[in-house]
């Protein structure tokens, strides 16, 4: 459906309140005219991608959604026309590595466009890093983040650097940002944890310095019995520390890499599915479909979550191959239908890894359902419900944390579409930024003038 050009409107009570509806109660805040995405139910079969929610207004106040309905009596010190657009939770960046962001080409470029020579190029970069420089990198990429209307981050960082630089950068930027973005920072041996002596204790220092979450990267181990030890002695850390995990997990194309069912039983004996997250796990588009099966049953017993990076993974994987090759992106339809939580990452941006990335989580979901084949219309709610809602639940934000509902805190973004067919269409800019009820970024999109030549003849 063509939609109206979106044109921000006079936001200060002093400038006009032409959309405030009597004297009714005072609010900080109003949102008229908007579509609420209802993101409640997004299993198969329960949600059409072209749905157009009815108009509503949606008040906020004292950092919180106060009020939601049609034409709200009140008025406010701050209202913004969303012009009939879609009003959403915030984007959840679910994986993200903000100690490596923006450093793409330094010290060199990677030429094989290898995970392995990525690993090494990241090697030699880490010797120059600074808390100066980690810090304004993080931060200009959160704020590139916040302003596609992303609201909550998990980064992983590599604690296999020995003074933790970029450890101490990232959790004094944790702080400094906590107004108006969730930052969670996952304990990240890059370097594997047997991968020198030192690893393991630099990670358990990590986890002593306040890191959210435990990491691990098995698959990267010198051998499958220190990948699989590795799990045991991060599960140990996490009971421990009471903290979540959340593994690199068979990011490899080798179809016998199979340390997936070891977190997954480790989770299910320890009655920690909940906690546990398995990011990446792109061999298992290599199993077999034999050993897949009985797999899956695993998984729905242990319930996991997983996150797929779908522009990385069509990116770094399946390089070794000819033809036919292979995707490299884990089964994320197949866990999905399996009602599996299912969340998507950027996972990196313009760094050794992958040179391009705009941040916005549309592109990555964008992406997903081209690789995944998922354009179905239940399927492709369900890949715009794996950058929201189910990122939310894997980063453990729940309850009046995040969602659409009165008392909730208010986070939210206003897109530049009506549909979620529309928005991962044309992957709709966020005109305003939400922030715990504070408009935090506004941005207007651009507008074509046309002059077709008249009176031609070609
Ligand atoms: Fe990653």
């Amino acid at each position: 459906m063509a939609n109206q050009p979106y044109s921000p409107q006079p936001d200060s009570e002093s400038e006009g309140t032409s959309n405030s509806l009597g004297d009714g109660p005072s609010y900080d805040l109003i949102i008229r005219n908007g579509r609420l995405l209802d993101l409640s139910d997004t299993k198969p079969g329960n949600q059409c991608c072209d749905t157009q929610p009815e108009l509503t207004d949606i008040a906020m106040g004292d950092r919180r959604i106060l009020a939601i309905g049609p034409n709200l009596p009140g008025h406010a010190k701050q209202t913004i026309d969303a012009q009939g657009n879609l009003v959403s939770p915030p984007f959840v960046e679910s994986h993200i590595h903000l100690d490596s962001i923006l450093t793409a080409g330094e010290p060199r470029w990677n030429q094989s466009g290898t995970l392995f020579e990525g690993i090494e190029i990241w090697g030699d970069r880490k010797q120059s890093l600074s808390q100066a420089d980690v810090k304004a990198r993080a931060l200009a990429a959160l704020k590139l983040q916040a302003s596609h209307g992303v609201l909550h981050v998990r980064s992983h960082v590599d604690v296999s650097e020995p003074k933790l630089i970029a450890l101490h950068a990232l959790l004094e930027l944790q702080e400094d940002v906590r107004p108006w973005i969730d930052l969670q920072l996952v304990a990240f041996p890059q370097d594997g944890l047997y991968g020198a002596p030192q690893n393991s204790d630099l990670l358990e220092e990590a986890l002593k310095l306040g890191t959210d979450v435990v990491g691990g990267i098995p698959h990267y181990e010198l051998t499958r019995e220190d990948g699989v030890s590795s799990i045991h002695r991060l599960f140990d850390l996490a009971e421990k520390y009471d903290r979540p995990l959340d593994f690199h997990c068979d990011e490899i194309d080798d179809p016998q890499s199979r340390f997936l069912e070891v977190v997954a039983a480790c989770a299910l004996r320890r009655e920690m599915g909940h906690r546990t997250t398995a990011s990446h796990t792109t061999a298992f588009a290599s199993y077999d479909n034999g050993y897949a099966t009985k797999l899956m049953g695993l998984l729905r017993r242990a319930q996991i979550n997983f996150i797929a990076n779908p522009l990385i993974n069509i990116t770094l994987q399946g390089r070794g191959d000819s033809y036919p090759k292979r995707r490299g992106v884990t089964r994320v339809k197949e866990l999905w239908q399996a009602g599996l939580n299912v969340s998507l990452g950027h996972d990196c941006i313009q760094d050794p890894w992958y040179g391009l990335g705009s941040g916005n989580p549309l592109d990555v979901a964008h992406m997903a359902i081209h690789v995944c084949q998922m354009t179905g219309q239940e399927e492709i709610s369900a890949c715009y419900a794996m950058v929201t809602r189910n990122g939310a639940q894997t980063l453990g934000i729940q309850g009046q944390k995040y969602g659409l509902q009165i008392g909730n805190l208010a986070n939210l973004v206003v897109l530049n579409a009506t549909t979620l067919r529309e928005a991962l269409s044309q992957r709709g800019m966020a005109i305003a930024v939400i922030s715990q009820g504070h408009c935090l970024a506004q941005t207007s999109p651009p507008q074509t003038e046309w002059q077709l030549p008249a009176n031609r003849t070609p």
